[in-house]
């Protein structure tokens, strides 16, 4: 197995902490103190978010690294306090303690909580002649921070891990790699690299992002149960500490500093499909129509390597595809867009002009010695764009134009960490040359590996804004680096069609999801290898529910279109796809949530429950928003299993049946019914049956509601699904409440803000789990309710107008 995926001892030397240091000066934001040659800043952004940099004295701290979307923090109110053996900064929120002899740092915040607070014996500092053999030149001295481990304190997040949701007692490599088909539970590092953790103690959150785009290495409290650290092979030590108390805070600010994820266009919140590799015109065509008569929904196709000339990149094989637009629009009329597969590896070809270009304006990475790098990925030999170069970025995208020139609506960014064959999987080396164009800057590839992915994926989005500045881009990527959310979303790479992958999938999305990835989702039945009937049915049980829904299967497996297995599991993949065409508005509700607050659309429970413990470990079922709760069937042959149901009045989905929570129940999950929660008093829209997104008129707009004793909120959100006027005030946001009491119910629509007015016409109230309705009243005035189907009350509020109150009474 390649080094890859094993602990490196770089970050394992002589270990220097520093030691006795004393104040530099000060400014609005922070000070600066001197430790022998080390300088080190502390510095408030916001009142719940320090910023910390150690680097070399005489030197300047960068803190512009890929991650960082903001450097443009509102003034806050700082004061300092200085006394002999510690200074203090202290903002409305938190203060910073620094003691200077020996310099260590921690905070604490207005309770008297102590985080982060750097372990007294080791605090931070450099691994001195690390005396091993790796590339050291490019990388300078291995660093290190030790942070003490609190009493209690768990830890979470950490990006796109395999295994559990919960990462204490785990060592955590952060290095980008493309591993072997079929990782299991036990593997480390996969495609991106999300240098944070979110902690939590006592049922109060704090975040840490260590920012360094150098390998990294977090040991988690394994090496010692009373401590943690954060390394890197190189460069300064740069991070950032978020001080909560809650799950949504730290995101919120986490998500503030590195880019919140984009409005999607609201197909792509759609099913998706995929194949490795729809082979020609015809296979489309095919499966297009496959969908429609099979009347399963679907809004995407993709075609993936092999509608290239060779694999060159933008370019169309003229066999297989030999009208491109006339294809794409053909689709187009049946309600599909067609994304296409886009690798980094541009193939060494005097006749392809893509190559020839990208050499003669000297936009590839270059060897130590000068030449330009070349290795061997699908194509044959490549060269490889230096994308920390603007000009490579704006040629790249400019690229993109024999694409969308065909209609192509989205670009998918694969092989970016970058993926070599040579040897097999790996990637760049070390001392690989990112010459920097007119950044000035040359870099070394060890310094930037983790963002290689994040800068293709950042060419491919502003690409595709300067093509269409209409249209909101939709970007996938494999790889990228904390940050990677403001310029794509993520799909998991290469899963397998196993039970144990389907598992995974659930902390891997929730654990991305605390790191700010929220758009994400793992190929649906399992990418490498053979699925069944059964596995691709309860994986779809599963996948509907994700932020990103995509079916997609490797070169040579058995075809895996919902319906590839006959009955009963094509009913129940068409069921679950249905299901999630009829939840786009509530998804499309939490995705603009997401986008203004950082709040995860697929979320743990621990996110909405932090003072409940027993959540930390429930990572096996997930929310989605706030109001449904999903705990899928991941092994075969079963009908049962645990769920655990926080807090509140819970509801099947299916049977209505009613939960009280906290409460470990045992649930009955048939294969078609999913194990489907529903909190009390939590309307969720929903929209009619449709084909795809953009079948119309989307009416009727349905507000599903299972009452409870209590009251409870949600939020519709609505704007034209796609382009920016949502920017300028078009979109149309609605709180809707419920409030019941013996008997009782009044449910009430907020004014809607904002100044979009959706197309439907029809809005219908369904009130299930509730006896038969003796009197309706909408704003006052008696309404006669219907009986709706399997008992539900449903009350019709004819067109949509302004605010409205609905009282029922049982
Ligand atoms: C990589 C991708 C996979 C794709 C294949 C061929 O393995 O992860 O999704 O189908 O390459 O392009």
């Amino acid at each position: 197995m390649s080094e890859t995926f094993e602990k490196r001892p770089a970050t394992g030397g002589a270990y220097e902490p520093l030691g006795a240091a004393e104040l530099l000066d000060h400014d609005d934001r922070g000070l600066r103190v001197g430790a022998g040659s080390t300088t080190v800043e502390v510095a408030a952004l916001a009142p719940d978010l320090f910023r910390v940099g150690m680097f070399p004295a005489g030197g300047q701290p960068r803190y512009d690294s890929a991650a960082i979307a903001n450097e443009d923090w509102v003034p806050v109110e700082v004061s300092m306090q200085e006394s002999d053996e510690e200074l203090t900064l202290s903002t409305t929120a938190a203060t910073a303690r620094i003691s200077l002899n020996p310099l260590r740092i921690g905070f604490t915040d207005a309770s008297g909580r102590e985080f982060a607070v750097d372990d007294e014996e080791r605090g931070m500092g450099a691994v001195e002649n690390p005396g091993v053999d790796v590339f050291s030149e490019p990388l300078g001295s291995p660093v290190r921070l030790y942070k003490r481990r609190e009493r209690g304190e768990r830890y979470f997040g950490c990006g796109e891990r395999t295994s559990g949701l919960e990462k204490t007692g785990s060592h955590q490599i952060f290095y980008n790699v493309d591993p072997p088909l079929g990782h299991t539970a036990s593997f480390n590092n996969l495609y991106s690299s999300i240098p944070f953790t979110l902690s939590m103690t006592n049922g109060r959150a704090h975040g840490l992002f260590f920012d360094n785009t150098h390998r990294v290495e977090f040991d988690l409290a394994l090496e010692d149960e009373n401590c943690a650290y954060y390394g890197a092979e190189g460069g300064d030590i740069v991070y950032y500490v978020f001080c909560g108390p809650t799950p949504r805070e730290v995101v919120d600010r986490y998500t503030e500093l590195t880019g919140r994820t984009p409005m999607p266009p609201l197909w792509a919140l759609g099913n998706q499909q995929c194949r490795y590799s729809y082979m020609n015109e015809e296979e489309v065509r095919e499966v297009a129509n496959g969908f429609r008569e099979h009347d399963i929904p679907c809004d995407v196709i993709y075609l993936d390597i092999h509608y290239m000339d060779g694999y060159r990149v933008f370019t169309w094989n003229e066999d297989r595809f030999p009208d491109p637009r006339r294809l794409i629009s053909d689709l187009l009329e049946q309600g599909f867009r067609v994304v296409t597969i886009v690798d980094p590896g541009v193939k060494v070809d005097e006749n392809y002009s893509v190559y020839t270009e990208g050499r003669a304006r000297d936009l590839y990475c270059k060897t130590r010695e000068g030449g330009e790098y070349h290795n061997v990925v699908w194509p044959g030999v490549c060269a490889f764009p230096d994308f920390t170069n603007p000009e490579t970025r704006e040629w790249w995208g400019e690229n993109q134009r024999t694409l969308t020139d065909a209609g192509v609506a989205g670009i998918w960014c694969d092989m970016n960490e970058p993926a070599l064959f040579v040897p097999h999987v790996s990637t760049l080396p070390d001392d690989v040359v990112h010459p920097g164009g007119r950044t000035g800057e040359a870099r070394w590839h060890a310094q930037i590996h983790n963002t290689y992915g994040s800068l293709m994926a950042r060419a491919a989005r502003e690409g595709l804004l300067a093509l269409r500045p209409d249209e909101r881009p939709f970007v996938i990527t494999r790889a990228g680096y904390a940050g990677l959310q403001r310029h794509a979303m993520q799909w998991t790479g290469d899963n397998s069609s196993w039970w144990e992958h389907l598992w995974m999938s659930m902390p891997q999305l929730q654990n991305l999801a605390l790191s700010g990835v929220a758009w994400a989702g793992v190929d649906i039945g399992g990418f490498g290898g053979d699925t069944n009937g059964e596995l691709l049915a309860r994986w779809t049980e599963f996948g509907v529910f994700q932020p990103y829904c995509r079916n997609h299967t490797t070169l040579g497996t058995r075809r895996q279109e919902p319906w590839a297995f006959g009955e009963p599991y094509e009913s129940v993949c068409r069921e679950m796809i249905k299901l999630r065409q009829r939840l786009l508005p509530y998804f499309y509700s939490l995705f603009e949530e997401c986008h203004r607050t950082g709040t995860p659309i697929l979320r743990p429970l621990l996110f909405e429950y932090p003072e409940d413990e027993t959540t930390y470990t429930a990572d096996d079922e997930f929310l989605l928003g706030d109001a449904l709760l999903v705990a899928p069937i991941t092994r075969p042959g079963i009908e049962h299993r645990h769920v655990y149901l926080p807090e509140g009045t819970w509801f099947h989905y299916y049977s209505g049946e009613r939960f009280e929570g906290p409460a470990h129940i045992l649930a009955h999950a048939p294969l078609g019914e999913p194990a489907v929660y529903v909190k009390g008093n939590s309307p969720i829209p929903m929209g009619p049956d449709a084909a795809h997104t953009g079948e119309t008129p989307a009416d009727p707009l349905t507000l599903l509601v299972y009452p409870a004793e209590g009251t409870g909120e949600s939020t519709l959100y609505e704007d034209a699904g796609n382009g920016f006027g949502y920017e300028e005030g078009e979109y149309a946001r609605r709180r809707i409440s419920c409030e019941s009491s013996d008997g009782h119910i009044i449910i009430h629509l907020a004014e809607r803000e904002g100044s979009f007015i959706p197309e439907r016409r029809e809005v219908r109230l369904e009130l299930r789990g509730v006896a038969a309705a003796q009197r309706v009243l909408i704003d006052g005035e008696e309404h006669g309710p219907d009986q709706g189907p399997d008992g539900a009350v449903t009350v019709s509020l004819g067109e949509e107008a302004g605010p409205m109150r609905v009282e029922v009474v049982f």
